[in-house]
């Protein structure tokens, strides 16, 4: 399973790059203006400076909404750096600007995804990756992990290529559920993906061996 961080933090980026378990990166509008980045200029700058951090895939969004506009973005998104994957929402216009980007070999992102039939849409239409939100799907008492699953099993039925990318990632154990459904990805904050080292036993564990070696060693 690929392990993609979901932040467009360069420090952050870097943390999880030196941890050794970083296979991508996902960007999205609202977390590149957390970072205080706007204007099309240095949206561009950013994107290049996250692919010198990592040597993965950096997903970046467009921000337009029609056809005509995703399409002349998206080709200037990916003609930044071999790196970049160009994010597009699942809309009908998404849709379409997505299969004019498999024909051309342009790398895709389909995002914004809460249901099946969205999803088999995406793969329809050649998707490099699907990115279903799990976390905003629990939000409303829907089940996240259970679309992972449906996703999953059609999929595989008809041998898709599109990577599942299980997107809005709030927690360790989604991480360990979409690692046992098969999810291709998970994207998360650099928290949650540090969260996955931790137990009690272990931090207990550590402290009696030190204390033991304290002991004999006075
Ligand atoms: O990858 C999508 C992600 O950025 C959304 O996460 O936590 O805002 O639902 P969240």
């Amino acid at each position: 399973m690929k392990f993609f961080i979901d932040t467009a933090d360069l420090d952050q980026i870097r943390q999880a790059n030196e941890l050794g378990v970083l296979d991508g990166v996902t960007t999205n509008p609202s977390l590149m203006a957390k970072q205080g980045i706007s204007g099309e200029k240095n949206l561009h700058a950013h994107y290049l400076s996250i692919c010198e951090v990592i040597q993965g895939d950096v997903s970046a969004e467009v921000i337009a909404t029609n056809y005509e506009g995703m399409c002349s973005e998206g080709e200037i998104l990916a003609n930044l750096h071999s790196q970049i994957v160009v994010k597009i929402p699942m809309t009908i216009d998404g849709i379409r600007a997505i299969h004019h980007f498999y024909e051309q070999g342009i790398r895709t992102n389909c995002t914004l995804v809460f249901s099946l039939s969205q999803a088999l849409l995406a793969a329809k239409v050649g998707a490099t990756y699907v990115s279903p939100f799990i976390g905003r799907l629990d939000d409303i008492s829907s089940d996240g992990l259970q679309l992972i699953q449906d996703i999953r099993m059609v999929y595989d039925s008809y041998d898709f290529e599109t990577e599942i990318l299980a997107a809005s990632v709030r927690h360790s154990m989604h991480i360990v559920n979409c690692a046992k459904i098969g999810a291709d990805v998970i994207t998360a904050p650099l928290e949650v993906i540090k969260s996955l080292a931790h137990h009690p036993l272990t931090d207990i564990g550590l402290k009696k061996f030190l204390d033991d070696y304290q002991k004999t060693s006075s």
